[in-house]
């Protein structure tokens, strides 16, 4: 029984971890998403890493209070820098956005034994599926959890080849195999939003028109 509270998304991206995983959460913040987990897989091995010294104080303060100082490693320091590949094999990456994910992961040989990689981007999802495939990566599971009113997306990576078309990279393969609720009122959302930008877009803008009309034809492919 797990007495912590944390929120939705946070939650949503503990179910992504089994007890096997070797985890390397970087940018833990208050390290809560760890604390949790923890308390799920009492033998599951954690590092909690954050850039930010503040960030790492509290993570601290969160695991007294939990009585965790020995149980999960805190580390200080820039993304992967902070630990040896041989010391993790599931990577998490929630909360950030595109770029820094992308400077996170651009070191390959850190990640040679990443065999899962777990993202939650606050921006240009669609952007990093393509940047992670080609690091050699699957998309094996994927899942939109509302959260305060706002949607994420949660991604798992895995070593892997798998071909995909330019509607699974926009949408993600697994949500296409699986469009649920949240799917359905993300995308139109969004398609309303492109309807209307469509509009008030000058006819001089050739091109973010064209562009705008084909993310309309491909959102309406797909939402009810
Ligand atoms: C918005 S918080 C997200 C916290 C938590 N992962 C979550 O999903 O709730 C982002 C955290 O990432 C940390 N961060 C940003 N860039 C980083 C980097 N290059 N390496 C480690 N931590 C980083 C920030 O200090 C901050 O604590």
């Amino acid at each position: 029984m797990i007495n912590m509270k944390i929120s939705k998304r946070l939650k949503e991206i503990s179910n992504f971890i089994d007890e096997n995983d070797k985890i390397i959460d970087i940018g833990c913040d208050h390290a809560l998403l760890d604390i949790y987990l923890k308390e799920k897989y009492q033998n599951i091995s954690i590092i909690a890493s954050d850039i930010h010294e503040g960030a790492l104080k509290m993570a601290r303060k969160n695991l007294e209070k939990h009585e965790m100082e020995d149980k999960i490693d805190l580390r200080l320091g820039d993304g992967l820098t902070v630990a040896n590949p041989n010391e993790y094999n599931c990577i998490i990456i929630s909360g950030m956005g595109y770029y820094n994910i992308v400077k996170i992961l651009s070191d390959q040989s850190k990640l040679e034994n990443a065999n899962k990689i777990i993202i939650q981007s606050n921006t240009d999802v669609v952007k990093l599926r393509k940047y992670i495939i080609k690091l050699g990566y699957k998309i094996t599971r994927e899942k939109l959890v509302e959260d305060n009113d706002i949607i994420y997306t949660i991604i798992q990576f895995q070593k892997g080849i798998e071909k995909y078309d330019y509607r699974q990279i926009y949408f993600g393969p697994r949500l296409l195999e699986n469009k649920d609720e949240i799917f359905n009122d993300y995308y139109y959302k969004k398609l309303l939003k492109y309807e209307n930008l469509l509009l008030q877009l000058p006819k001089s803008n050739v091109i973010s028109r064209l562009h705008h009309k084909r993310l309309i034809k491909i959102i309406k492919e797909q939402v009810k």
